[in-house]
């Protein structure tokens, strides 16, 4: 096992350091939740919960694995531990779920939290296929009640934020394009490859962040219900031969034009072999603006090899604060009924798009998008 691989599975996590804490007032009502799925994901939401988050108490965790089990009963042995999502539902004065489950539950499980009354944050992508997760945004549009949020955790990232609230304060003139390098750390154990599995390829599962922060930033909403005028995207297989078979690749590169005029080039990798990496370049009529990985350590090491800073190992630590910013966001939202920044519809969007840009890597042909919104796929397809 590699040691950031080791490290996101020994879930090393972040301090707090400047995150803003959500604090109530004295002797408020607490929002009580449960996280559906205790691998990678989950530990670290229930973790933050339970460390991280004092509007929030964690009530119950629910995960059929053995492993799962062990590290509740290791980390959070005071927390009620279940097997199935069944007996969490049936906890009566529950107000809400965080869905970490494997892609493929996300939408059963969100439309039961939803028929049960519950608020929920539920891990990207909703499904691996965007038409099943239609479902899904129906029922969380049809209860405005209950606030259904997606953790699409780049948009609670203090420095993206500043990046949004920059170019919304029109300091960097009028955007035009965004270019996002997301590297995720090369695993040589097999355990990515087994991921991949039910994942739904890397457009979704890993192109579903940039794509989303790409909306965001370029503010493509703008546009109406066409947001999007077409797709191109190519990809290799640099050091995973297996996932040949899945109809997937290990380095992608996607266009995406926006109907707003703007556009986006994205290149998902997962065989980053320096830690992980995101990158993040505005384009503005006048300014560019970037925002590059932060180094793990303020500690710059010399050597014989040189001068560094240690690279983050893994999305988890370049992201560890955004995610206890997203919990202690969820929780406020959820008490203080205020509007979700997250949607099932954003999710949804993001979704299109994904497919739309699988499709034309597998095609080698571009996908254009309707009026309607809709990416014109070939059913054969
Ligand atoms: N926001 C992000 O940056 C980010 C990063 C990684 C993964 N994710 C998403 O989080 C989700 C989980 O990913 P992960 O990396 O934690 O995967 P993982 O394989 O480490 O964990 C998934 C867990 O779900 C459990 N599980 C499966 N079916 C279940 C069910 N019906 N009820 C309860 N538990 C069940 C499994 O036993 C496993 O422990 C995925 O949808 C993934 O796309 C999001």
């Amino acid at each position: 096992m590699t040691n950031a691989v080791a490290a996101a599975n020994n879930s090393v996590f972040t301090s707090t350091n400047d995150v803003p804490l959500q604090v109530g007032a004295p002797g408020a009502r607490r929002l009580r939740v449960a996280v559906l799925g205790c691998g990678r994901m989950g530990q670290r939401h229930a973790y933050n919960i339970y460390h991280l988050t004092p509007r929030a108490e964690l009530v119950a965790i629910a995960d059929p694995s053995p492993m799962a089990e062990q590290w509740v009963k290791e980390n959070l042995s005071s927390v009620n531990y279940y097997k199935t999502t069944d007996e969490v539902f049936a906890i009566p004065d529950l107000d809400a779920v965080v869905i970490a489950t494997i892609t493929s539950t996300h939408a059963p499980l969100t439309l039961q939290a939803i028929d049960r009354g519950l608020h929920v944050l539920l891990e990207k992508p909703i499904t691996i296929d965007y038409e099943s997760s239609v479902p899904v945004v129906e029922a969380a549009e049809a209860h405005p009640e209950l606030k259904v949020m997606i953790g699409f955790v780049r948009r609670f990232d203090k420095a993206l934020l500043e990046l949004y609230n920059h170019v919304q304060a029109e300091r960097a003139g009028t955007p035009y394009v965004l270019k996002s390098v997301s590297q995720d750390v090369y695993d040589s154990t097999g355990y990515f490859v087994q991921y991949a599995r039910g994942n739904g390829g890397i457009f979704m599962d890993c192109g579903i962040h940039d794509i989303d922060m790409s909306r965001w930033l370029l503010n493509t909403q703008s546009a109406g219900r066409q947001e999007v005028k077409r797709v191109i995207a190519s990809g290799l297989i640099a050091a995973h031969p297996e996932l040949e078979e899945m109809d997937d690749c290990d380095n992608a590169f996607c266009i995406i034009e926006y109907a707003n005029g703007t556009s986006a080039t994205l290149h998902l990798s997962r065989t980053g072999m320096a830690g992980y990496n995101s990158s993040v370049e505005l384009m503005g009529m006048k300014q560019n603006c970037t925002v590059s990985t932060p180094p793990s350590s303020r500690i710059k090491v010399a050597d014989f090899d040189g001068h560094h800073n240690p690279t983050p190992a893994t999305y988890l630590d370049r992201y560890g604060e955004a995610f206890i910013s997203e919990m202690n966001e969820f929780a406020a939202i959820c008490l203080d009924d205020k509007a979700v920044p997250t949607t099932a519809y954003d999710a949804l969007q993001a979704a299109k798009i994904a497919k739309a840009l699988t499709v034309s890597f597998l095609t080698g042909s571009p996908v254009s998008f309707n009026k309607a919104g809709e990416p014109i796929i070939d059913k054969a397809v």
